[in-house]
């Protein structure tokens, strides 16, 4: 059962019992949209560019449908959802970022090593290369800057040579052998708590998916769209993304048309209790922007 993460502070901080429109920028599988109806919100446009995860958060929403639009697209083109919807200020907007359990645990996806499958990799499936075309072209050097910057791993270099050599024999298609790849590759260091496998998957996925591009931009054009009083939540689980929304709210804080407020000086992070109830929760990282 997917349990959407931070669901109690997001409420805290959005307060949708004020009513008003409210935008969910990773949808999802309905989680925090649904709380954000629950809790009172009259309207909610919820985005993303997966389309099957838009077909499991119409099941969330479905109680409150004639308040709800789902629309498949990329948060980046938020400017262009609401500009053709009329739409010029939001009451509310939440963003939680990364994969959601179903990408992870539906097979066919490629996201995850715990089964062999097809290295696709892509969120929008109706788009782009997957990751086996990518690891087709791509040179060493490439490789091995995306596995170091996007999964800090360190064995980075090795692994890309790992990489453009196994190809040079079989083309790799699949989670298994890509697994398999990174695996061989590191120095054995006895039992490690995560497979080290998880920080390339995890770049190769960031790189797929251009997760990182275009972020800051995207966050200035989403606070000019707060109406005055209103909030936006950005929930990571990354330290790269985290970094990238830090900086950003501080300097349209200090500098931006629209008066802003970090209403979040540090991070917060999930209380014990969630971190136990909820493994996937604990990396979270959770700011607050606020039009003043
Ligand atoms: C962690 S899940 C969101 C879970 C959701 N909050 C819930 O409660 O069910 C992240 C979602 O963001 C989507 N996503 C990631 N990057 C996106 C982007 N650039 N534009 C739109 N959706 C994106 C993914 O497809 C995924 O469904």
């Amino acid at each position: 059962m997917h349990e959407p993460v931070m669901v109690t502070e997001a409420l805290e901080w959005l307060d949708p019992g004020r009513g008003g429109l409210f935008v969910d920028c990773t949808v999802g599988l309905g989680g925090h949209s649904q709380a954000l109806l629950r809790g009172g919100a009259t309207r909610l446009i919820g985005l993303d560019r997966d389309s099957s995860a838009l077909e499991r958060a119409k099941e969330s929403v479905a109680l409150w449908s004639d308040r709800v639009e789902l629309v498949h697209s990329d948060y980046r083109h938020l400017d262009n959802v609401l500009l053709t919807r009329g739409v010029t200020k939001v009451d509310g907007l939440l963003m939680d970022m990364g994969l959601s359990s179903m990408q992870l645990e539906t097979p066919g996806r490629g996201f995850s090593f715990q089964r062999d499958e097809a290295l696709d990799m892509r969120m929008d499936q109706t788009n782009g290369n997957t990751a086996a075309e990518i690891l087709r072209e791509a040179d060493t050097l490439t490789l091995a800057n995306v596995i170091h910057e996007f999964g800090e791993e360190r064995y980075a270099r090795r692994i890309a040579r790992g990489i453009v050599r196994a190809r040079a024999n079989d083309s790799i298609e699949t989670t298994g052998q890509l697994a398999a790849i990174v695996r061989r590759a590191i120095p054995y260091r006895g039992h490690t708590r995560i497979d080290p496998a998880t920080r390339t998957f995890q770049a190769i996925r960031i790189w797929v998916n251009s997760e990182l591009e275009e972020l800051d931009n995207f966050l200035e054009m989403a606070v000019k769209k707060l109406s005055v009083g209103a909030r936006f939540v950005a929930i990571t689980f990354h330290s790269l993304e985290d970094r990238i929304v830090k900086h950003k709210f501080r300097a349209l804080q200090e500098g931006s048309k629209v008066r802003l407020r970090v209403l979040t000086k540090r991070p917060l992070v999930p209380g014990e209790e969630e971190s136990r109830r909820n493994p996937r929760s604990r990396s979270a990282k959770f700011r607050v922007i606020e039009r003043i």
